[in-house]
């Protein structure tokens, strides 16, 4: 069932246009990921579906009701932000009861949904404090209890863990996954964090300047990015990219001239490729292999430059006659810098993109 739908949803900001003529749904019960790069529209969306922000265009339903004109407090949403927006005078009991003190609601019911967060969420024994005397993540905790207190349809989140040290955002997300679990609600969730997205979501919507370039489960877009945009934004680290020429298609599979005279053939996705130039050979570090200098199985030759050792992984960067080819290998991997090598492409691992940057 359909929990949030996004109907034609367009937002200008005078002459800038933040989202361009949106479709969207989101399942009852799904964790929905909003993804892409800094000012590509992700807190415009989820200040629309929060109502914080009014559509410039489009309809916006959650459970089925049409809330495009419904004020956000009567849109059964809650919104965690990025900066907590905490009550700085207030005690962490009191931020977290606050919504339902404002509503009115009766004193016992207060009590035990406050208590029951409170402890969901670890905070019993700092619900007398201020926000001053707690930490980033136990902040954020607050944040999120504020949120839960008011037993929402719909948890709206906007990169709430940015603000967190790198240990505490990987505590957190599992905290979140956590709640998901457990809850069952419909949650979205703005990151430019691919990991974050990857590892939290059922669904990553993949924005890119207000269009939706990819929708898929984390997965498919990591195996099958169906452009460019989402081939360089899932994955760390990122897809090397090499200038090709088409030199033979026979049915879907392409025999590739690489930019520096190396060769490679792979079987495209979408059928026969064009015969054309200009194209572009993508494949993840983790998809190339090292061989021996002049190996007969070697896509290219190269010399690497710079090995880092990341104690799971070795990362290597090599000079090749198409550009630097990032590498990655096993940890306990022992070249070294300046060793002539030989670069193996897994031909069933290439994506192959047109210069439009669509894949092939
Ligand atoms: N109030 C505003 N007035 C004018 N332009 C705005 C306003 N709010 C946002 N924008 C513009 O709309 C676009 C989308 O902004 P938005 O805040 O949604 O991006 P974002 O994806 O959340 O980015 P970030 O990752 O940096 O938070 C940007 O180009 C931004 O400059
Ligand atoms: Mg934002």
């Amino acid at each position: 069932m359909v929990d949030v739908e996004l109907r034609g949803v367009k937002k200008n900001y005078g002459p800038v246009v933040a989202i361009q003529n949106l479709d969207l749904s989101v399942e009852k019960g799904a964790f929905c990921a909003l993804l892409g790069p800094s000012g590509c529209g992700k807190s415009t969306l989820l200040r629309m579906i929060a109502g914080l922000e009014a559509v410039t265009a489009g309809s916006i339903h959650i459970g089925g009701v049409d809330v495009t004109h419904v004020p956000p407090a009567k849109r059964r949403i809650a919104m965690v932000f990025q900066s907590y927006a905490l009550y700085p005078h207030m005690t962490v009991r009191q931020n977290i009861s606050f919504s339902l003190r404002v509503a009115k609601a009766p004193k016992d019911l207060i009590e035990r949904r406050t208590n029951e967060v409170a402890k969901m969420l670890q905070l019993e024994q700092l619900l007398d404090r201020k926000p001053a005397q707690l930490s980033g993540g136990q902040r954020q905790r607050v944040a999120i209890g504020r949120a839960l207190v008011r037993e929402p349809e719909v948890f709206l989140f906007d990169e709430p863990l940015s603000n967190l040290d790198a240990m505490l955002r990987v505590q957190m997300r599992i905290e979140i996954a956590k709640l998901h679990n457990d809850l069952k609600s419909t949650m979205i969730y703005v990151t430019h964090d691919q990991v974050e997205a990857m590892t939290l979501a059922d669904k990553i919507v993949v924005l890119d300047h207000g269009v939706i370039s990819q929708i898929g489960a984390p997965m498919d877009l990591y195996l099958s990015p169906e452009n460019k945009f989402v081939a360089s934004f899932i994955g760390s680290p990122t897809m090397n990219f090499v200038p090709a020429d088409l030199k033979q298609v026979d049915g879907s599979t392409a025999a590739l001239d690489l930019k520096g005279g190396g060769q490679v053939t792979v079987t495209t996705r979408k059928g026969p490729a064009k015969k054309n130039g200009g194209l572009e050979l993508g494949i993840r570090p983790e998809h190339v292999g090292i061989s021996a200098a002049g190996a007969a199985n070697s896509n290219l030759p190269g010399t690497i430059q710079i090995v880092e050792h990341l104690g799971n992984a070795t990362i290597m960067y090599v000079d090749t006659p198409a550009g630097t080819i990032v590498v990655q290998d096993d940890g306990d991997y022992k070249g070294k810098a300046g060793e002539n090598v030989g670069i193996i492409f897994d031909p069933t691992r290439c994506h192959v993109f047109a210069s439009n940057g669509m894949v092939m």
